[in-house]
């Protein structure tokens, strides 16, 4: 069964340079975002492309995501501010903006809030999101992950929240900040279940 599309060159030869570690953490997320797709009737191409690129700044130092994320543009909360990864998922999505000639604004949604979530998200962006957290490389720092996973093969707003809830409550017991952008998910999320119920 084919689990990944061909991707455009600029697109590949940028995963190509990533480091290996990243790379195949990419790659296994493609595979688990386009059975996410399948699953919920989704462009499984579309979404294969926004899992391929949802990664492509992963790698660059803190200080040149929020450098780039100054220089263009994107807001940079406190919680950014003091922990600069969590801007690589809208650098990125600058980038393919800017450089890869990327115009497809749910691939670009999609990258953009992989990592924190927004409530307003299409189903391109939750099954991203979704799958990125279920790479089991990540296992260990989700312990909840088990029960996002059973709910992502009926729900994908339910197993966000799920996955939100749990992670949200173990930052704010590490006495670590929570970022906005994830508990407008949350709360949005649970808005709108609350009222289609
Ligand atoms: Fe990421």
């Amino acid at each position: 069964m084919q689990t990944t599309y061909e991707l455009p060159s600029n697109l590949q030869e940028t995963l190509d340079a990533l480091p290996k570690g990243l790379f195949d953490h990419i790659q296994r997320v493609r595979e688990l975002a386009v059975g996410l797709a399948g699953v919920h009737k989704l462009d499984v191409v579309r979404v294969d492309f926004a899992a391929a690129a949802h990664d492509i700044a992963r790698a660059e130092p803190e200080h040149v995501l929020l450098a780039e994320a100054q220089a263009t543009g994107i807001p940079v909360t406190n919680v950014d501010a003091d922990k600069p990864m969590l801007l690589h998922g809208p650098v990125g999505a600058g980038r393919l903006r800017n450089k890869l000639a990327v115009t497809d604004e749910e691939i670009l949604e999609a990258v953009y809030w992989h990592t924190t979530a927004l409530s307003t998200m299409g189903p391109i962006a939750k099954a991203v999101f979704l799958a990125d957290k279920m790479d089991l490389s990540k296992a260990s720092r989700y312990p909840h992950i088990g029960r996002v996973r059973e709910l992502a093969a009926d729900d994908l707003d339910q197993a966000i929240v799920e996955f939100l809830k749990g992670d949200l409550v173990r930052l704010l017991e590490e006495g670590k900040m929570a970022h906005p952008a994830s508990l407008e998910a949350l709360n949005g999320l649970l808005y709108s279940l609350k009222r289609s119920r």
